[in-house]
């Protein structure tokens, strides 16, 4: 039988990653061992995945194969040898630095052992928002216009480089971690304050884009070469936002004003634009997907310029996956939108990566009882 591997990072328990800070690196949360890492907060595991989300992938990569749990603690190398898998089916997202995304596949292809998704070096490329940006400029993939800041020093000489509105944020950051209100600069002088705040706060080099005043969208693609395909387009709905709010979708919009009580209805999928705009978005994603060697499965967030040119701002080659159609996960939705259900996402993610790998994986059992 097919062994699959399926390495991924669990968001810890607060109560108890709080006991084991205080600890001195007695960890109650496996392998989060604070002795090797310095002062990590509950932060630090936004992206992370939750039990839930773990089960349900678990168990739709079930159907073509015996799941063999690879928790991505310090041991993971050890128990990726032990396992023998003939697949990794990998989300983990790391602990630290920012190579944190790549460290798992890197170990995969260390071992020989395949895996799904990107590749280290894309993992590292798309998690720099200024280099991945410098992949796609070169290669004519539109992309706001920006400047990169590495020091509280360097701020003054970036002020007058860009056209004002302009939005700040950390480089290596994802799950909008940094990305407040507070980023969209009107003036040189919001910039300053901005820009110094976060090089503090996050400890890395921010870039300063122009700010796209048009509609944004989150565009979901599945497979690899001629058989990679964009999903529905997701349209972020800023005007469920608060009266007032600036329109991104941030922090704010992601982790205060949506609650399970009252989810904020920010997406609408399949998003409402016409097909000419739709086709161009589509060919846009597929070039950044493409220019920045995304494989099986990405998420890429694009938005409107002041000229009406779809502008790619972010590629997101490991993707939110929440399982909960209530909660707001944008692939997952837009699979739904497509008729893909969430065992069939995660499955189509793990065949796109077996045919590449030259894997022929076969369903090990019927989902209608015998
Ligand atoms: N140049 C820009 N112009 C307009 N809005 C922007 C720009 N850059 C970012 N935003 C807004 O900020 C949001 C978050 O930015 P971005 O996608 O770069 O961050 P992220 O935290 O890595 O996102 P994710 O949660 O998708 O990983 C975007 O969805 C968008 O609404
Ligand atoms: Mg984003």
């Amino acid at each position: 039988m097919t062994r699959i591997g399926f390495a991924f990072n669990q968001k810890p328990d607060p109560a108890a990653f709080e006991t084991s800070r205080r600890g001195a690196g007695a960890s109650s949360s496996p392998g989060i061992d604070c002795s090797e890492h310095p002062s990590p907060s509950i932060d630090q595991f936004a992206e992370w995945d939750s039990p839930e989300t773990i089960d349900a992938v678990e168990s739709a990569l079930s159907a073509y194969g015996e799941v063999i749990r690879l928790e991505a603690t310090l041991d993971f190398p050890e128990k990726l040898r032990a396992a023998r898998p003939d697949i990794v089916f990998n989300i983990a997202e790391g602990l630290n630095g920012r190579n944190r995304e790549s460290h798992v596949p890197a170990i995969c292809e260390f071992l020989g052992v395949p895996y799904t998704g990107s590749d280290p070096f894309t993992l590292t490329l798309c998690l720099d928002k200024a280099r991945a940006k410098e992949a796609l400029a070169y290669n004519q993939v539109p992309t706001p216009r920006f400047v990169v800041i590495r020091t509280v020093a360097q701020i003054r000489s970036a002020l007058d480089r860009l056209t004002y509105p302009v939005f700040v944020k950390p480089v290596h950051e994802g799950s909008s971690k940094g990305i407040t209100e507070a980023n969209y600069c009107r003036t040189p002088t919001d910039l300053m304050v901005r820009a110094s705040e976060l090089l503090a706060e996050y400890d890395q080099p921010v870039i300063a884009e122009e700010f796209l005043p048009g509609a944004e969208f989150t565009c979901g693609i599945l497979g690899n070469g001629d058989k990679a395909r964009v999903l529905p387009l997701v349209a972020i709905n800023f005007g469920a936002l608060p009266a007032g709010a600036v329109p991104i979708y941030g922090f704010e919009a992601k982790w205060i004003w949506d609650v399970p009580e009252n989810p904020l209805q920010i997406f609408e999928c399949p998003a409402k634009i016409d097909l000419p705009l739709q086709r161009w978005i589509e060919r846009v994603t597929l070039d950044a997907y493409n220019v920045t060697g995304c494989r099986d499965w990405a998420r890429i967030d694009v938005r409107i310029d002041s000229a009406g040119v779809p502008n790619v701002i972010e590629i997101n080659p490991l993707p939110g996956i929440l399982p909960n159609p209530e909660e707001n996960s944008c692939l997952p939705k837009a699979a739904r939108a497509a008729g893909i259900g969430y065992d069939e996402l995660i499955q189509s993610c793990l065949l796109a990566g077996a045919e590449r790998c030259g894997l022929a994986l076969s369903r090990r059992h019927s989902s209608v009882a015998a």
